[in-house]
């Protein structure tokens, strides 16, 4: 069938999205919503599409846009420039459009290139080690690894002190929760959290402007006091969702990979007897088990997506962690394939908003995963893993497993 088809299994297969189920293992869920037709519509009356083109074309094609912050009004946010939440999120530059996204990732993308990122290789190296000899017994390794590791090299680079970084974890995690759900509940309890984030970033850029250090954030407060490249509320709208950026994804990029290696032995045997396995092997764990599932755009003009027109000012939903499992891209796509030839995952989305930090997370995980498990050889579960509720960013919580 084609078209946009709508209807109760659309719906019941959407709304178990929303559920503690169906976010554990979306995929069933994804090929059926494919099989459906290429283009669904959700009840609230939001476009979804399922497939690789199709979400490629959402992420890459100018036309999708983000809505602008002042659509948040309609949504029931009238005073959104008032919520320390919504104000942080919508204004950054992940939902900005151009010409300020333009301009404000220019002001930080010199910072995450290939090439500076590499540079970065031995400290990361140190840091992976240093995580590791702590190791023993059993572990939670979202607390012993896959947080401290990404939190602790943005954290560096950001000019964030050492013993303030922990403190992140939760208030990210209910802060970014606005990006999936904007029911009055889920931006009270966002609004808590980014309002910490928002006074300690004030007091810490305050800081920084009476002792500039070497760090990123000494850099963006020299762009504002040079003059219009950056207002001062987007100098905290920066610090924060790169702050945030880099460590909520990639901790669950770490999570994600280890139990989808745990459940692949012979993939996982692969990687430790050939650690240089490790780049096509992180690809395909991005492929496998995206922690970033979805992205939402709206479109400014009429766009053909999956043989229909949609409309302008049609919201659209790109299924990212379907796309990474369309049969017609990828063959056999539920089995994990370290070395799967022409693997290229839309994990990190695409055009213009492609992530900012994917050598970074790239390079996190190419070091820290090989690592883990060559020096774990009886890395296995200790318990259930515990899942965060979200799908817009899918993984866990706490990860128990035994090192010996
Ligand atoms: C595995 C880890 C990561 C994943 C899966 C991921 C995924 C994504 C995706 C899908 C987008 C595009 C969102 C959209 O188009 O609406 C994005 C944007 C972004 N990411 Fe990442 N990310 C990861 C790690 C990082 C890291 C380590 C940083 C550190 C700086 C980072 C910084 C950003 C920023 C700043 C943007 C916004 C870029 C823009 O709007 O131009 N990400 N990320």
């Amino acid at each position: 069938m084609s078209g946009i088809v709508d209807g109760p299994e659309v719906s019941a297969l959407l709304g178990e999205l929303t559920t503690m189920v169906g976010r554990a293992d979306p995929y069933p869920r994804y090929a059926r919503l494919r099989e459906i037709s290429p283009v669904v519509r959700a009840d609230d009356g939001a476009l979804v599409v399922t497939r690789y083109a199709d979400c490629s074309t959402v992420a890459r094609d100018g036309r999708f846009v983000h809505m602008p912050p002042d659509v948040l009004a309609v949504l029931g946010f009238p005073d959104w420039a008032d919520r320390p939440s919504l104000r942080m999120m919508f204004t950054s530059m992940l939902i900005r459009n151009p010409p300020d996204h333009t301009r404000l990732r220019r002001l930080v993308s010199g910072a995450f290139t290939a090439r500076r990122v590499a540079e970065l290789r031995p400290a990361i190296g140190r840091l992976v080690d240093e995580l590791l000899d702590g190791l023993d017994g059993e572990v939670d390794l979202v607390a012993a690894l896959a947080f401290p590791l990404p939190v602790n090299v943005i954290g560096e680079l950001l000019g964030v002190p050492a013993p303030d970084r922990a403190q992140f974890q939760p208030l990210v995690r209910d802060w970014t929760r606005i990006l999936e759900v904007l029911t009055p509940e889920a931006v009270d309890q966002a609004d808590a959290a980014a309002a910490v984030i928002r006074t300690y970033l004030e007091d810490l850029i305050a800081t920084r402007r009476r002792r500039p250090g070497a760090d990123l954030l000494s850099a963006l407060i020299a762009v504002e006091e040079a003059g219009d490249q950056l207002s001062g509320e987007e100098l905290l709208t920066t610090a924060a969702l790169l702050f945030a950026a880099g460590f909520e994804t990639t901790t669950n990029l770490l999570a994600n990979s280890v139990v989808a290696l745990l459940e692949h032995p012979g993939e996982l045997a692969r990687l430790r007897a050939e650690p240089e396995l490790a780049q096509p092997a992180v690809e395909e764990l991005l492929r496998f088990d995206s922690p970033v599932q979805l992205l939402a755009r709206v479109a400014a003009d009429p766009v053909e997506v999956g043989g229909v027109v949609v409309g302008e000012g049609e919201r659209i939903v790109a299924y990212l962690g379907a796309a990474n499992r369309d049969p017609d891209r990828f063959p056999e796509p539920d089995r994990l394939w370290l070395e799967r030839p022409d693997n290229a995952p839309v994990s990190f989305g695409g055009g213009i908003h492609y992530c900012l930090g994917a050598p970074l997370a790239r390079l996190e995980a190419q070091v820290a995963l090989p690592a883990l498990v060559r020096r774990f050889p009886a890395l296995a579960l200790a318990g259930a893993p515990q899942r965060r509720d979200s799908l817009s960013i899918k993984g866990l919580t706490r990860l128990p497993v035994s090192l010996r």
